[in-house]
């Protein structure tokens, strides 16, 4: 397949190069897009062929489910059965933005739209480039972040050309995705009985924002395992460079010298997740130093951090090192990817 890559303004959406991909996306095709969160490999939803093209394209495990993106919150009514009053209030706040609802699925829904599950997961992008071709398209749009299966969401198109050239109909390429991470996926599903909303993947609305919205404690999936994952896509080795990725945590100058310490250890290539603050610290004579943002402004780490990963491979480095940062705000967000990039390995300095 031939992969027609079609630049646009991310401000003013061009409306010629918008009506083409629309019309990709109603007639059964793959398209990939730019969200504020991560570049998503779109289809019309209620096209099944169309659907189970994305995951062939992304070599994605069928039991994982897509997020349905809106552009209006009137077509929220046909996918949800019922939408609980912190959902409005939620979707109010945060709509368009980078927040997924997970809601009971509308029994006239087909199972082949929610991998077998009784729920279905929406969001309302803000990206205008995101808006105009739902609009335009008239469909639901059915989106998994544009990466093979198992790589880091890609942040821009060129990631997304290297992931998926020749395996999908076009590329619309908007620029860098603003957020950089995922959007935060929110459990509202039972929220109607009065259980707490579940946040089961952090991202840029955080719980402090959640709470402050509704006046509810809102919780943190806690209780993740391989087999009672926070959602299917959670129990994948995810976000993950080639390289053994190996988080260090602490104080930032113990972190700084015990990065320095395991990088004398290592025998193989390595390589330093650092920070604006901090790369001048490292020898890049012996590790691929790359600074995925600032910490004075996380929101740039959030930005920077897949891209950073990616590049880690292209330096062909075998172990990397990744600076921990502060947990609050977005930065739960970036320390979930980083901590599951490493698989779990988290080392105090
Ligand atoms: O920012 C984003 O959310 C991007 C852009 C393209 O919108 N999309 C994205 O999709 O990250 P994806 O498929 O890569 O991640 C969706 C996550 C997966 O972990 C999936 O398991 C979970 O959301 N999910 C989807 N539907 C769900 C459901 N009904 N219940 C629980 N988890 C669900
Ligand atoms: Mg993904």
């Amino acid at each position: 397949m031939n992969t027609e890559v079609l630049k646009i303004s991310p401000d003013a959406p061009e409306p010629e190069a918008m009506r083409k991909a629309a019309r990709v996306i109603a007639g059964g095709g793959l398209v990939a897009f730019p969200t504020e969160t991560v570049y998503g490999l779109g289809a019309d939803a209620f096209n099944r062929a169309a659907f189970e093209g994305i995951y062939r394209a992304k070599g994605r495990p069928a039991d994982n489910p897509l997020i349905m993106h809106i552009a209006d919150a009137s077509r929220l009514d046909a996918l949800a059965a019922e939408i609980p009053d912190c959902a409005r209030a939620f979707a109010k706040a945060f709509w368009p933005g980078p927040l997924t609802m997970v809601f009971r699925k509308d029994p006239s829904l087909p199972d082949w739209m929610s991998a077998g599950l009784k729920t279905i997961s929406v969001r309302m992008p803000s990206s205008l480039v995101a808006r105009r071709l739902i609009e335009r398209s008239g469909c639901v749009i059915a989106a998994p972040s544009a990466n093979s299966s198992g790589k880091p969401s890609p942040t821009n198109a060129a990631r997304v050309y290297e992931d998926l050239n020749g395996k999908i109909d076009m590329i619309l390429d908007g620029g860098p995705a603003e957020v950089g991470l995922e959007s935060t996926v929110l459990d509202v599903s039972a929220a109607a009985e009065g259980a707490a909303p579940v946040i089961l993947r952090p991202g840029a609305v955080t719980k402090e924002m959640l709470e402050a919205v509704c006046g509810l404690e809102v919780r943190l999936f806690a209780g993740e395992s391989p087999e009672r994952p926070a959602s299917p896509g959670m129990k994948y080795r995810h976000y993950a460079p080639k390289a053994e990725v190996v988080v260090v945590a602490g104080e930032l100058d113990k972190i700084v010298w015990k990065i320095n310490a395991l990088v004398s250890e290592t025998a193989c290539k390595t390589g330093i997740l650092a920070t604006d603050e901090t790369a001048a610290f490292y020898d890049s004579a012996k590790s691929a130093v790359i600074s995925a943002g600032s910490r004075a402004r996380p929101e740039t780490v959030a930005a920077g951090l897949f891209e950073a990963l990616r590049r880690f491979d292209e330096a062909g480095a075998a172990v990397v090192y990744a600076e921990a940062l502060p947990e609050d705000g977005i930065g739960a967000a970036i320390m979930n990817r980083m901590v599951k990039a490493a698989g779990g390995r988290v080392v105090k300095a």
